[in-house]
Formats: C-alpha cells, structure tokens, sequence
C-alpha cells in the first residue's frame, strides 16, 4: 500500500519524519526541457519556512533544499526529480513526554491504534514539516503551468477576526507576517495573536486561494473533477478542517438568480461572465475565470495548556507538550495551499493534454 503519493501524470511523493536525518519528495512525470535550478524552489521553501516571525514556530530549519535528480544543466531531463530538505533543529528531548501519552486533537493516537508503532519525536510522519516537501514540489509544478498562470493565497481570518475583503490588496501580503491581504488587520492580529501565545492557546485561521489564467477546460467529469481533486488536495493538509470552492457554503442561502454568473459576449468575440459565485469551475471544468478556494485550519493541538489524556498504557494523565510551536499553523499553511493548487493545477494540465491534445 502507497499512500504518500498524489497526482496522475505530475505525481508527488512525499518521504521523511520531522526529527530524521531528511525530509524529500519525488516528482515524477515533469515534462523535460523546462528550466530548473534550486533557486527556482528555495523562495517558496523561504515562504513557510520556521522561526521567521514572533508569530510562528521559533524552531530555526534552513530549509535548504537540494536537487539530486532529474535536472541536468539547469533544465528538467524527464526523469524523476528528488528533492532532499535536511532536518538541522531537531530537539527530541522536548518530546519525551508524548512518546506514552497522547496529544488530544493531534495524531498520536490513531497512528498507535493503526501502526502499533510511532515515531513520537515532533510527531514524525504526522509533522507539517512534511509540507516542506509540498511547497518544494509545487515549485516544479509552477514551471510545468508557467509564467502567465498565477497562483496566491491569502490569510483572510485569524481566529474570530475576519478581514475587510473592501480593503483587499495583494501587495499588502508581501509586507506583514499573516499573509494578511488588509493592513488595517495586521495590527489587531498582532494583539490577538500575542495574547493567545502568551495565555498558551492557539487559534485557527481561514485561508483563501486564487488562481489567476488558468487555461479553460482542465478537468473532466465524472470521477476528475478539478473541483474534487482541489479539496482532496487542501484537506490531505495537516490540520485542515473544512474546503470551499468558490462561494462554497455560503452558496447555499443565495436564490438560482443570485448564485449564477451571467454570461454576455465582451464585444471582441469572447465570453465575458458577469460575477464568479463558481470559482472558476463547472462541472469539474475549468471556465477560464479565476479559481477560487478556501480552506479552513484548526488551531494547534501541541499548547503550554494542559489537556486531559490518557496514556499508551491507559492512565489518565493532562498532557502539556513542550517543544517549538505556532500559536496559529494557519498563518504558514498559506504557501502550502498555494503549493497543493499549483500541483493540482499541473497535473490537469497535463492529463488534458494526453486527452485533448
Ligand atoms: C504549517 C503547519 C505547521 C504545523 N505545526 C504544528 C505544531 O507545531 N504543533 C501541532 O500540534 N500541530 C501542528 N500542525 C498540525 C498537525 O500537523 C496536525 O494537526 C496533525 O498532523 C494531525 O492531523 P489533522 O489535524 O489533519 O487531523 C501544523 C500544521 C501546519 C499546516
């Protein structure tokens, strides 16, 4: 059984544990001649990097990401191309504690109900640093879409505190530590945020992608819909809880009328729609228009705060993990959305190709 790999033709897998030697992926079905070089890769890697900001994990990773395969003289060969991330900042001690006992909203306890074993040091395999390895191979898949496509995400809700969308500016997100589209947020995240690290809580946020120039026509009905492989792709993050596509949920309460984006011609010969309550797809199709899609992360279950438990030998015990921990994961999940969706993306690209031509 494989279960650490995901796509078709742009496939992906993932190897490695948050307090092993390294993290890696393989890239496998990369078309040949596009041109790679680590520092196509390393920015992204930059993005979701640790220990960058008061508000994220002070564990201190380079994430240094080197290419061992499937590249030769800066352009891509068609072969498979490995990735390998070395983990440096391991500090297992801090661990001790959950190697019996189980951390309530994390994983510990189905993988010891599933495996009978576990590698408890930084949770392991169960480790978002195994994103790492997403956002790596979503640099890759950036190429195979190329430069007209443009993929960006956003934070636009910490905690219970949603962002003004009429103050939506993307240039803004490169200037604050949230991702945060909305300047006049930022400083009211800061205070959230500081008191929730300094209570020892977390908190959970809401992140929303686009996808801007995406060609129409990838994706295909039935069982390849890009609307369904987009969810699976954002749920298979740790510690997401929830996907939309487009208006998602909130579709729901809108009439026919007001849910429909009303086709007219632009005047120059093509279809213009008047809104995008889609978000991009319909019928598992991409339409041409921006894709759309959030995702909602749960706060952080590793806290200073104590829980109550249970132990691998059945004690009832609270549990405290120690250790290096976001106060809100939601904040560097942001590149890995973006990440998943251009793998995603990639992927369809390719198969409807094969298909289409
Ligand atoms: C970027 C990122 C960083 C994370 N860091 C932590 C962390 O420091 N502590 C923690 O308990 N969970 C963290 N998580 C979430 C856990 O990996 C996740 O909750 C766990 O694997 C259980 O999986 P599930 O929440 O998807 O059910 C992080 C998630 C992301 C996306």
């Amino acid at each position: 059984m494989s279960y650490n790999s995901f796509g078709h033709l742009f496939r992906v897998t993932t190897w490695g544990e948050s307090h092993g030697p390294a993290i890696g992926c393989v890239v496998d079905g990369c078309p040949p001649r596009l041109a790679l070089t680590e520092a196509d890769i390393q920015p992204f890697l930059d993005k979701r990097r640790p220990g960058q900001s008061a508000f994220t994990t002070q564990r201190k990773e380079p994430d240094a990401v080197r290419i061992l395969s499937g590249v030769f003289e800066g352009q891509t060969t068609g072969t498979p191309i490995s990735l390998l991330i070395e983990n440096t900042d391991q500090r297992s001690r801090d661990y001790g504690d959950i190697a019996q006992t189980y951390r309530p909203g994390h994983a510990d306890l189905t993988y010891d109900l599933k495996y009978g074993i576990r590698d408890y040091r930084g949770g392991g395999r169960s480790s978002a640093r195994e994103t790492a390895c997403r956002v790596a191979a979503g640099a890759i898949a950036r190429r195979v879409l190329g430069e007209s496509v443009r993929i960006r995400g956003a934070l636009v809700q910490l905690g219970p505190h949603k962002i003004d969308r009429t103050r939506w500016d993307w240039a803004e997100v490169e200037r604050n530590a949230f991702f945060c589209p909305d300047a006049q947020s930022v400083p009211v995240w800061e205070e959230y945020l500081a008191a929730i690290r300094k209570d020892g809580l977390s908190i959970g946020a809401v992140i929303e992608l686009v996808a801007e120039n995406v060609p129409a026509g990838l994706g295909a009905p039935i069982y390849g819909k890009l609307d369904s492989d987009l969810a699976a792709a954002l749920m298979s993050i740790n510690a997401v809880k929830g996907v939309e596509i487009g208006d998602g949920f909130a579709s729901a309460a809108l009439t026919g009328v007001e849910n429909a984006d009303p086709l007219r011609m632009d005047g120059s010969g093509h279809i213009a729609f008047g809104a995008n309550h889609a978000g991009g797809i319909l019928g598992g199709i991409s339409s041409g228009q921006p894709i759309v899609a959030r995702f909602a992360v749960k706060p952080t279950s590793s806290m200073l705060t104590p829980v109550p438990s249970v132990t691998r030998d059945g004690q009832e015990k609270d549990v405290i993990t120690k250790g290096r921990h976001d106060p809100c994961v939601g904040i560097r999940a942001v590149p890995v959305g973006e990440a998943m969706m251009a793998c995603v993306l990639a992927d369809h690209l390719l198969r409807h190709r094969g298909q289409v031509g």
